[in-house]
């Protein structure tokens, strides 16, 4: 039976990996040298990237692809993409020239408001606590000014705090709701310590207030966070033509396209089945766009699937229709992104991936990013309701399954032109493949 390890932490790199391998590897060599395989040369980039977190062992790649041809309100934009699955970049890349072609993307940041909040608990009087809170509300801010300075020189900071009664969902629940502007920040590490400059003062002063009695002194703050729901921080973007324009494919009226295209996104609005998987797949474009640009595609996916929710049933992020001959397809999501701070000053691939976007603020990153979801749903949806997914998924899918199989270069080649006009499913390719090696 394993045992636990001790101490785990301070162990060296290399003592880390013996324990693994020795744990963990009935083959170490092999496990070894496939960890050793990924680290890099250059000993000055490997430790930047080993103190990205604890225990680093390897660097874990993933492939950094781009998208070029994405004109976004008139400004023609190369998409840096860090994903793993395959069809994903090729799907971006047909739907930018597929809207090149048709005026391109028009996008607008609709607000830019982070939220956070102190959650404590408050056993007494509602209306001594309103009292106390607006008593020392301006300390609030000016407690936490020396946090604040800097992002109000450059025109952002606290935009508000309130007091936010939530007894009837928590028995003596109650919070500081706060907002703020964060500019080109995603804002993660001032917001977490604006709030727990405003729970330290608030606990502080609430001993002092002499309407208190001894109980209400004691209230207890439980958490300060920001929250990653940030429903006034919208982007919108949007693609429009003539429903006659959207005549690309030969198989399907444009009238029909249009039709079906509007149906399939509506379902996506009624069916919460079905707006998963709609919605995954703007994410698909969203999450590699955020990971190329350093930011955190978890805090987005979160933020993003609460707000497909927001009104009670979760719902598709795109929404479609024809009015007067004109199609019009649209996003709606909040982003809480930056281009400065954090991952983007520190990882070199980062920073290339942000001049390729010409170094753009977060509200343009905001407007790329919704770019990258609706041109990629376009894609998903023009796929579905016209060819179905698998041709495509499949013939992208075909260089993974063939580099599975130990194809050479020369074979890869030739099964890309084989599979040109068949479709290839995974046994398709492992017989073919089967076939060609006996025949050698
Ligand atoms: C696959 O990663 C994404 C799709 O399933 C999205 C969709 O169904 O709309 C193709």
């Amino acid at each position: 039976m394993k045992q636990p390890v001790e101490g785990f932490s301070k162990l060296t790199k290399e003592q880390k990996i013996a324990w693994l391998a020795n744990t963990h590897f009935n083959n170490q060599e092999a496990a070894l040298s496939i960890i050793r395989q990924y680290w890099n040369n250059d000993e000055v980039l490997q430790k930047l990237h080993d103190e990205f977190i604890e225990n680093t062992i390897s660097n874990y790649y993933l492939p950094l692809g781009i998208a070029p041809n994405f004109l976004i309100n008139e400004q023609l934009y190369t998409i840096p993409m860090a994903i793993e699955e395959s069809s994903v970049v090729a799907a971006a890349c047909k739907a930018a020239k597929f809207w090149l072609q048709r005026g391109g993307f028009k996008t607008e940041v609709l607000s830019t408001e982070k939220v956070g909040q102190v959650h404590f608990i408050y056993k007494g009087n509602k209306t001594k606590l309103e009292q106390f809170f607006n008593n020392i509300k301006p300390q609030l801010y000016t407690d936490a000014k020396e946090i604040t300075a800097n992002m109000e020189k450059r025109g952002g900071g606290i935009l508000e705090i309130s007091l936010v009664d939530k007894t009837k969902n928590l028995d003596n629940y109650y919070q500081l709701h706060c907002t703020f502007e964060t500019l080109d920040a995603m804002g993660a590490n001032f917001i977490n310590s604006c709030l727990e400059q405003f729970a330290k003062t608030f606990k502080n002063e609430a001993q002092h207030f002499a309407d208190f009695t001894e109980e209400e002194k004691q209230l207890q703050i439980v958490m300060s966070i920001l929250s990653n729901y940030v429903p006034n921080c919208i982007v919108k973007a949007e693609v429009s033509c003539p429903v006659t324009a959207l005549n690309e494919d030969k198989n399907i009226a444009p009238e029909v396209f249009a039709e079906k295209f509007v149906q399939a996104v509506n379902i996506a609005n009624v069916e919460p089945y079905r707006a998963v998987t709609h919605n995954k797949g703007i994410m698909n474009g969203i999450d590699a766009v955020v990971l190329a640009t350093g930011n955190d595609f978890r805090a987005v996916e979160a933020g993003i699937h609460a707000y497909a929710a927001k009104d009670g049933t979760y719902r598709s992020l795109t929404h479609a229709s024809v009015e007067n001959g004109i199609f019009k397809f649209w996003i709606e999501i909040p982003l809480a992104v930056g281009t400065i701070g954090g991952l983007t000053n520190l990882h070199p691939l980062v920073k290339i991936a942000l001049e390729i976007l010409e170094k753009p603020s977060a509200k343009e990153l905001m407007q790329i990013i919704a770019v990258a979801g609706l041109a990629q749903n376009f894609g998903a949806v023009r796929s579905l309701i016209t060819t179905g997914i698998q041709k495509g998924h499949m013939k992208m899918h075909l260089l993974n399954i063939l580099n599975q199989l130990g194809a050479t270069e020369e074979e890869k080649q030739y099964f890309v032109t084989y599979f040109k006009d068949k479709t290839a499913t995974h046994n398709a390719v492992v017989q073919a493949f089967n076939k060609l090696r006996a025949k050698a």
